[in-house]
């Protein structure tokens, strides 16, 4: 056995609390781990080689059942035994030693995976509950502007809406194309002396358009917007460095592409605007100088960092359990999870495209706008119906009713494996 496999095993091994991961260790003692490098796999040729393998090892590390096929981690990521160990010893240990800390170690985890300050992270329930905090603590009054795509999901939609319907904030809108030149040149054009705020899709949820957020955050800069990224779909589906991306807010959660527990998500405020946006919901660990007496009654300050954006008790299993998945991921290599996924997306992509007289293909293909979610409709049959043929044939897929698209949605991710697209592709050509 080689010293990185012997390494990779005992750190993969040493994150399983209990029993459930070692029949899988046992079984995967036996496989290679460093595998052939993704980027040498042609989309298209056929899945097994030694990667394969490793994959698949990879993929018994998680108790999702195999009597169907997964293609909806957009909606929500299946955790590994490591996560679900994680919370499991948490609760427990917790109701033993009747101790309730231990969520700090997500904010250390995620700062460092996402390159940035501790500091400069909140710990959220959700993606949509930072979107929330951004749009009612941003500095925004009757008659602003903010710019967002047609494609929002109802989490990023909600809270601009109704800062637009409190607040009198004017939304406009632009539909997501499939090239980042076309998407930075379509957010480029609304910008007026009005516009105060970007708030964007990094990832778009209905057919996985990959915005140039980089790009956008530049331009923000240049044009002294705020820029707000819905992260949902980013957090462990891509290679994230929040600094080099630029961009002032960025909210995602735990419970998609990390594959970490319910409940967990995370706000990422820039130094810079920890003065600018004001907390609205405020507690227990968000409040540094406060007088409530006879004599005084009055909040005097807030804690100087992202804390001060949640608040009050929290529940550490859960955020035990996203920094374990976070370790998970990154144990992997983030690149490495990334790229498989996209590996995959791609293989079902140029699959589709092969039958393009019965399928309209909504995807990018272009490489950096393309994701791990891939959105289709099918030519001769009403989507709501192919749903139903895939639920019976055990694909758990999901539909894009929004913008009026009634599409297809298919995610792949580092669970998912070159056979069940193949098992897909032909159930597609059966229906
Ligand atoms: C793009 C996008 N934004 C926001 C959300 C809402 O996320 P959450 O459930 O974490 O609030 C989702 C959920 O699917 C999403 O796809």
């Amino acid at each position: 056995m080689s010293n990185n496999r012997r390494i990779f095993l005992k750190q993969l091994s040493g994150f399983a609390i209990g029993t459930a991961v070692l029949p899988n260790l046992s079984q995967a003692s036996i496989l290679p781990v460093n595998g052939t490098p993704i980027n040498r796999f042609s989309s298209l040729m056929p899945p097994y080689n030694e990667g394969e393998l490793f994959w698949k090892f990879v993929r018994d590390q998680f108790p999702l059942k195999k009597s169907r096929v997964y293609f909806n981690n957009g909606t929500m990521g299946p955790s590994p035994y490591p996560v679900i160990e994680m919370v499991k010893k948490g609760l427990i240990e917790a109701n033993t030693e009747g101790d309730y800390s231990g969520q700090e170690i997500a904010r250390e985890k995620l700062a460092a995976f996402l390159n940035v300050k501790i500091s400069e992270i909140s710990l959220t329930h959700n993606t949509t509950e930072g979107i929330n905090i951004v749009a009612w603590g941003l500095p925004l009054k009757k008659g602003d502007e903010v710019i967002m795509t047609t494609h929002e999901h109802v989490g990023n939609a909600a809270p601009w809406l109704n800062v637009a319907k409190l607040r009198g904030i004017i939304i406009k809108t632009f539909t997501p194309a499939l090239t980042a030149k076309e998407n930075l040149n379509l957010i480029h054009a609304l910008i007026t002396p009005k516009t105060k705020a970007i708030a964007v899709p990094h990832i778009t949820c209905t057919t996985g358009i990959v915005l140039p957020v980089k790009e956008i955050a530049a331009l923000g800069k240049l044009k002294h917007l705020f820029v707000c990224i819905d992260g949902a779909h980013g957090l462990g589906s891509t290679f994230i460095d929040l600094q080099e991306l630029g961009c002032d807010f960025y909210a995602s959660c735990g419970h998609k592409w990390l594959m970490g527990p319910l409940g967990t998500g995370f706000l990422y405020v820039k130094e810079e605007m920890l003065n600018i946006l004001q907390p609205y919901y405020v507690g227990g660990n968000a409040i540094e100088k406060w007088e409530l007496s006879e004599k005084k009654q009055q909040l005097e300050s807030y804690v100087p960092t992202a804390h001060k954006y949640d608040y009050g008790t929290q529940n550490p299993y859960i955020y035990q359990g996203m920094a374990a998945a976070a370790d998970f991921v990154s144990l992997i290599g983030v690149k490495r999870v990334a790229e498989r996924a996209r590996a995959l997306t791609t293989n079902l992509q140029e699959q589709l495209l092969y039958l393009d007289n019965k399928i309209e293909m909504l995807s990018p293909t272009e490489p950096e706008s393309r994701g791990t979610m891939i959105g289709f409709k099918l030519k001769n049959m009403d989507y709501q119906e192919f749903g139903k043929k895939a639920s019976e044939n055990f694909f758990r897929i999901r539909l894009v009713p929004e913008s009026d698209l009634n599409s297809i949605r298919i995610s792949t991710h580092i669970y998912n494996s070159f056979d069940e697209i193949n098992e897909f592709i032909d159930f597609v050509k059966k229906v």
